[in-house]
């Protein structure tokens, strides 16, 4: 009898990567297609879109640029860049941006190619079949949106995320270019790198999680544990930038196979009531959420604290899950990340329909540790400080 469980794998498309890597990316996409760039105001007035445009022209590549993607973007954007391609005659796109751009063309790739009212996949209707050509270029470290069969775009009617899911959703190809990343904030590079170690925690300690995925996990972590104090410090500092891209990128293929967890289906929440940063929204939650996970798992716990540095060799199982908290919450303390509501600007008030919202979501159901209501409830409270 066969006991060893067999699974699927799901691996990114070709990716390129280091220094000036994402001119090699579209020196490279095909001639035949008019590409939508997809990218949102400020990149395209800080010259970064330019960059990539120049290239493109450079090599021949006939496009359009839509530049009007907002954050946790809405799908009245979508219905906007899809417009726009169809007045140019746009039939792939390239992504050029943070995890909100590159959503946002996901979803636009989607309704090139399908004839599917967004709010259809957003009520849990799997996108079946290829969508139009789609390339990315990160210019955040977080998301791992290159990675993933996954787009979130927000129905602001319905003051709710919905995530477009589908095994075509990951682009065809992508950069992980540090200079793409060169000078961006630091505030943008901590919460997005927390994003990061989030979808690292929680698809390593998922209920779906398996040996490759840990391998990827796991390494991730370790990344940021390493180089992402390094890189909020000095944002100009490439090497640590491409550090974390690549770690993002891990965190992504870990996620979009093993699953995230509580801090998931709870920062969604919270984001789309209160328009917290993703990150952050990761960030209030992740210690309390670690905490609340770690009895039920403790060697993995542990190998975490191991990843990120700590010293467990001596250690029982439980004490050494726990240094993986007191780990994060160290490497919070030196990001300077805010750690409650009040920090972060929030009148917090919890209702019984944003607990509701957590309880079914895929993520709740990924968590290593169930929790009922008042268990969630306690974690939404958590940053209450
Ligand atoms: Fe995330």
């Amino acid at each position: 009898m066969n006991e060893t469980p067999t699974y699927p794998h799901f691996s990114p498309g070709k990716l390129f990567v280091g220094p000036g890597s994402s001119a090699d990316l579209a020196r490279e996409i095909p001639g035949s297609f008019v590409y939508l760039v997809v990218t949102d105001r400020g990149l395209s007035q800080a010259g970064m879109a330019a960059r990539l445009t120049r290239i493109l022209e450079q090599a021949g590549k006939r496009f359009h640029v839509f530049d009007a993607v907002a954050a946790d973007p809405p799908i009245e954007v979508v219905t906007s860049a899809l417009e726009t391609a169809r007045q140019n005659g746009c039939n792939a796109v390239v992504a050029i941006g943070g995890g909100s751009s590159l959503d946002a063309a996901k979803a636009v790739a989607v309704g090139m190619k399908h004839d599917v009212s967004l709010r259809e996949y957003g009520d849990g209707r799997l996108v079946k079949g290829p969508i139009a050509p789609l390339y990315a270029i990160p210019t955040t470290a977080g998301t791992g949106s290159e990675a993933t069969r996954v787009a979130v775009i927000t129905d602001a009617a319905k003051k709710e995320k919905m995530a477009i899911r589908g095994d075509h959703l990951t682009p065809l190809a992508s950069a992980l270019d540090p200079d793409m990343l060169v000078g961006i904030p630091a505030r943008i590079a901590a919460e997005t790198g927390i994003d990061a170690l989030t979808h690292a925690v929680e698809a390593f300690v998922s209920r779906n999680a398996n040996t490759i995925t840990d391998v990827l996990a796991l390494g991730a972590i370790e990344k940021i544990g390493l180089h992402l104090c390094r890189f909020a410090r000095d944002t100009t500092d490439k090497a640590a930038a491409l550090e974390m891209l690549v770690a993002s990128c891990l965190a992504g293929q870990a996620f979009t196979n093993a699953g995230l967890g509580l801090v998931h289906s709870i920062g969604e929440v919270l984001g789309s009531r209160y328009h917290t940063s993703h990150g952050l929204s990761c960030a209030l939650y992740l210690p309390a959420t670690m905490a609340f996970n770690q009895p039920a798992a403790p060697e993995r716990f542990a190998r975490i604290a191991r990843a990120l540095g700590e010293d467990v060799k001596d250690l029982a199982p439980e004490e050494a899950g726990r240094r993986a908290v007191v780990a994060v919450e160290h490497l919070f303390e030196a990001l300077r990340l805010p750690r409650t509501y009040n920090a972060v600007g929030i009148d917090f008030k919890l209702t019984s329909k944003m607990v509701d919202d957590v309880l079914p979501q895929f993520s709740t159901q990924c968590n290593p540790r169930k929790a009922d209501a008042d268990e969630v409830a306690a974690l939404f409270n958590a940053p209450m400080g």
